[in-house]
């Protein structure tokens, strides 16, 4: 069995940040969401990893992830020139899958397990697809499955306005190389795409064994910013471990579970978890809340923030009170020390700013 990794697409519900980086890329408790889905692939003893890509961020996710030595696993990158849909990325994979099963994982997708139960349903039970389905408060966003009592699925639809149940499609699909046959078959969808979600309907409609699990465990796709603040505290809450490389001055506090990488020095500040700091970060005279993520060579300066992610080389100064917020790499936010009160901003196009 083979895997491919879906890292194309254009991102822009993330702008701007996605305007300078790939989406998969953007960093969930301090860690790329992309080697969130790696880990959980070379765990199951999968050795060959394709990672579709393109051209706009492909060069930066070949820089990140490499070879796939650290992993113990083989990764080669498949260029999508255009990003045609999920389907059309499986299309551009074909060489690469041969005539393998293989696991199709979505790479702004995290689940809060690894994908060990269903490898081994698929190897067991040798469906032609096996899904997971996720019950959603608002399906109408994802691929939607309309399943009998028995857990047959019946129906698969891609976002539609009236979802027939609130049973949506999570980004970890497996298949049998029947899946080629159905994408042959479909024609691109009103958005344009050639839909993985229309390449299932077509397995069903051909008669094939399409098997489904409902997730008891979360699963956040990442595509906004409440849902990569949601991912990074439920990662923080659920993996963290406390773990102190850099200085802490006797001075400062460390509640619950924090972790401060090396180089990384703590004055005179309280750190309440669970917290992760990267490396070579300096945090002075500040609060630094709940949920929180700090990158490498950041400055935090006389600041309080909480439930937020800072990106590598920010700089927070007399900042009362920063919250909710995601800051992406060398971003500089200082007090306005003026007599009257004024904003001074650069801020990039889609940027989005609440006083
Ligand atoms: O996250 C689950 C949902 O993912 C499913 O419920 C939907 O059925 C499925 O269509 C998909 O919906 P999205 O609209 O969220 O997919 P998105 O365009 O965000 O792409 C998902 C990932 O695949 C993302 O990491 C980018 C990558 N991608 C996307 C396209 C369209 C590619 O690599 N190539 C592509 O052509």
């Amino acid at each position: 069995m083979k895997a491919i990794i879906l890292s194309g697409g254009k991102g822009t519900r993330l702008r701007p940040l996605t305007y300078s980086g790939a989406k998969q890329l953007v960093p969930v408790a301090n860690k790329p969401i992309l080697f969130y889905c790696i880990e959980n692939i070379a765990r199951v003893g999968i050795k060959d990893i394709g990672i579709i890509i393109s051209p706009e961020t492909g060069q930066e996710i070949k820089d990140t992830v490499g070879d796939g030595s650290r992993w113990g696993v083989s990764i080669q990158y498949i260029m999508q020139d255009v990003p045609g849909g999920l389907a059309h990325a499986i299309k551009t994979a074909r060489a690469f899958l041969a005539d393998l099963s293989f696991v199709m994982y979505l790479g702004d997708n995290l689940i809060g397990s690894g994908i060990d139960k269903f490898v081994n349903e698929f190897n067991k039970n040798k469906p032609e697809a096996l899904i997971l389905l996720k019950e959603v408060d608002n399906p109408s966003q994802f691929g939607v499955a309309d399943i009998s009592k028995e857990g047959k699925v019946l129906q698969l639809i891609e976002k539609p306005e009236t979802p027939p149940s609130n049973l949506a499609l999570v980004g970890i699909y497996i298949f049998s190389p029947r899946i080629h046959d159905a994408i042959d078959i479909i024609k691109p969808s009103k958005r344009g795409e050639l839909e993985i979600t229309d390449a299932i309907q077509e397995l069903i409609n051909m008669g094939c064994n399409v098997e489904s699990f409902v997730l008891d465990m979360w699963w956040l796709d990442t595509g906004k910013k409440d849902d990569m603040l949601t991912a990074n505290a439920t990662v923080l809450d659920e993996w963290l471990k406390g773990n102190i490389n850099g200085n802490v001055d006797n001075t400062s506090r460390l509640l619950g579970r924090v972790a401060i990488g090396k180089g990384s020095i703590i004055r005179d500040s309280t750190i309440r978890g669970p917290v992760v700091i990267g490396e070579n970060t300096m945090i002075e005279s500040s609060f630094i809340g709940p949920h929180t993520s700090i990158g490498d060579n950041v400055r935090i300066i006389k600041s309080s923030v909480e439930h937020s992610v800072i990106m590598n080389e920010s700089e927070l100064r007399n900042i009362e009170r920063l919250e909710e917020s995601l800051i992406g790499r060398r971003v500089k936010i200082v007090e306005n020390r003026a007599t009257y009160k004024a904003l001074r901003l650069m801020l990039g196009d889609d940027s989005v700013v609440e006083v």
